[in-house]
C-alpha cells in the first residue's frame, strides 16, 4: 500500500499545500488528482511564501517527481503564469512534472460561461472562483470536453473552434459581455508552454511506480464539503474531493492506498457563498480572520470564520475513511480566553448529530466550552510541551472522532510543523 492520501476535511483551505511540502521528503510523487486553478495551495520556506494553484506541492523538493492527474482541469494559460513565476528555470521543471494527457482543459469561453451563470442566478451564486470549473467539468461529463492529450493533434485548432461556437451558442442567452480575444491570447502561449511538458498516461507510471516501492501522496484540492456529492450541494465545486476522487483522479486501485490524511483547522473558514453553521458574524469571526490571514489564496476574498464544527468534521472522516488526523492554525486562537466546539445541531428544537439533507435549514450550533491558552505556539516543536489547554482541545476532538492528530501545524512555515509519535 504505497499510495497516501492528504485532503481537507471542511470547506478548503485547511493548509494542504503547507503540510504537503512539509511532508514531501519522505515521498517520491506527489500528484494532485482533482480541481484546478480554483485551488490555491501556500507554503512557505526561507521567508518565501509561494501559492500554486495547479502543481502539486511537492515542487519545490528537486528530488521529487509531481504529476498532474487526469482527474484535473487545466487553464493552459495560468498553468504558463504558474511556471514563469516558480522560479527555477522551464528546462529544470520539465524533469519534475509530468501531466497526465487525460486531464481536462479549461477554455478561454469555459471562464466566460462561469461568469455569466453566476451572474445569472443572482442571489443564489455559488460564489465561484469564476476559474472556469464548473462549465469544464460540464463539459467532460457531458461528453464534450478537450484534453491536454489533444493539443498534440494536428486538428487540434478546428477542435477548438468548433467548441468555442458551441459556448458562444449558449452565452447568446445571457445578456454578459465579454472580450474572447483578450484571453485567447494567453492561453494558446500557455498551450506552448504545455507541449514542453511530458504528456502521457500517467495512470501507468503511477501504477508502476506504486508497484516499485515507491511511495506517492496523492493531494487533494478544496475540502470535503465542497465536494460534488457529499457537500453542501449546490454551493460546491464541480469535482469529487474526497478519498475516493484520487482513485478516479489519478487511475488507481483502492487497494494502494494506505494511509488518509484528514486536515482540519482548529476551526473553521469558508469562502464563497452557502451554509455556515458556526460562522460568527461577530468581533470573534473577525479576529479569527485578521489574525488567521484568512483571504482566499486565489481570489484574496475575505474568508468567513467560525468555531469548529464537529458533525461536519465527523461526517467528513466517515466519507473519506480518515486514518490520521492534522490540524493546524491552533496558533492563531492563542490569547482566546475560551474557545468553543459545536458538537451537535439543533434544529426545529430537536438535537439533531448528523447533516441534514438541507444545509440551509435553521440549524442553531449547541456548543462544549473550552479555557483558551495564552502562550504564542510558533515557536513550539514538541507536542509534549504544547500547553495543556491546547492539548485538552486535541484529547476532546480525538475522543470524540475516534482519530488520533497526530500533526499539529504552528505556522505557516515549513518548520512550523510538530509529528507526534
Ligand atoms: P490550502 O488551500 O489548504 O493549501 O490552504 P491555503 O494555503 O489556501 O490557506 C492556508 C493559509 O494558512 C495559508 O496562508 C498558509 O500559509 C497558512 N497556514 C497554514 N498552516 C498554518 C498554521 O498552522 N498556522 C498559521 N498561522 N498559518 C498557517
Ligand atoms: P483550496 O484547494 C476554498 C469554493 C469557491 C465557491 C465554490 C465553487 O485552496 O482549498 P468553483 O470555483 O470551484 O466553482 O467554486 O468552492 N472553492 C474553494 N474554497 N478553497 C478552495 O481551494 C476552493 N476552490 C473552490 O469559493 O464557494
Ligand atoms: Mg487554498
Amino acid at each position: 500500500m504505497n499510495i497516501d492520501i492528504l485532503l481537507g476535511l471542511q470547506w478548503g483551505d485547511e493548509g494542504k499545500g503547507k503540510i504537503v511540502d512539509a511532508i514531501s521528503p519522505v515521498y517520491d510523487v506527489i500528484a494532485r488528482f482533482q480541481g484546478g486553478p480554483n485551488a490555491g495551495h501556500s507554503l512557505e520556506f526561507n521567508n518565501i511564501k509561494h501559492v500554486l494553484h495547479l502543481i502539486p506541492s511537492g515542487i519545490f523538493h528537486t528530488d521529487k517527481l509531481n504529476i498532474i492527474g487526469n482527474g484535473v482541469v487545466i487553464d493552459p494559460a495560468v498553468f504558463k503564469k504558474e511556471i514563469e513565476e516558480l522560479g527555477p528555470p522551464v528546462s529544470e521543471l520539465t524533469k519534475r512534472l509530468i501531466i497526465s494527457n487525460k486531464a481536462n482543459l479549461i477554455l478561454p469561453t469555459h471562464r466566460i460561461l462561469d461568469a455569466a451563470y453566476e451572474m445569472h442566478k443572482g442571489n443564489s451564486k455559488i460564489g465561484s472562483t469564476l476559474k472556469g470549473i464548473g462549465p469544464a467539468y460540464t463539459d467532460k461529463t457531458s461528453r464534450n470536453g478537450l484534453r491536454v492529450g489533444d493539443i498534440l493533434r494536428e486538428d487540434f485548432k478546428q477542435k477548438y473552434n468548433d467548441h468555442v461556437k458551441n459556448h458562444l451558442a449558449i452565452l447568446k442567452n445571457y445578456d454578459f459581455k465579454f472580450d474572447l480575444k483578450e484571453y485567447e491570447n494567453d492561453w494558446f502561449e500557455g498551450i506552448e508552454m504545455l507541449k514542453k511538458f511530458s504528456i502521457i498516461s500517467t495512470e501507468y507510471l503511477i501504477n508502476e511506480l506504486a508497484g516499485k516501492d515507491k511511495k506517492v501522496l496523492a493531494e487533494g484540492a478544496q475540502g470535503t464539503m465542497l465536494d460534488l456529492d457529499f457537500g453542501s450541494y449546490p454551493f460546491v465545486t464541480s469535482s469529487n474531493t474526497i478519498s475516493a476522487g484520487a482513485c478516479t483522479g489519478l487511475g488507481i486501485s483502492p487497494k494502494l492506498i494506505g494511509n488518509i490524511f484528514g486536515i482540519f483547522k482548529a476551526y473553521c473558514t469558508r469562502v464563497g457563498c452557502g451554509p455556515f453553521p458556526t460562522e460568527l458574524l461577530d468581533v470573534t469571526g473577525a479576529n479569527l480572520r485578521n489574525l488567521g490571514h484568512e483571504f482566499g489564496s486565489t481570489t484574496g476574498r475575505p474568508r468567513r470564520c467560525g468555531w469548529l464544527d464537529l458533525p461536519a468534521l465527523k461526517y467528513s472522516i466517515m466519507i473519506n475513511g480518515i486514518t490520521k488526523l492534522f490540524m493546524t492554525k491552533a496558533d492563531v486562537m492563542s490569547g482566546f480566553k475560551t474557545i468553543r466546539i459545536c458538537t451537535s445541531y439543533k434544529i426545529d428544537g430537536k438535537i439533531c448529530k448528523e447533516l441534514p439533507f438541507n444545509q440551509e435549514s435553521q440549524i442553531e450550533p449547541v456548543y462544549t466550552e473550552f479555557e483558551g491558552w495564552e502562550e504564542v505556539l510558533t515557536g513550539y516543536r514538541k507536542f509534549e510541551e504544547l500547553p495543556s489547554a491546547l492539548k485538552k482541545y486535541i484529547e476532546f476532538i480525538e475522543k470524540q472522532t475516534g482519530i488520533p492528530v497526530t500533526m499539529v501545524s504552528v505556522g505557516p512555515d515549513r518548520k512550523e510543523t510538530i509529528f507526534r509519535n
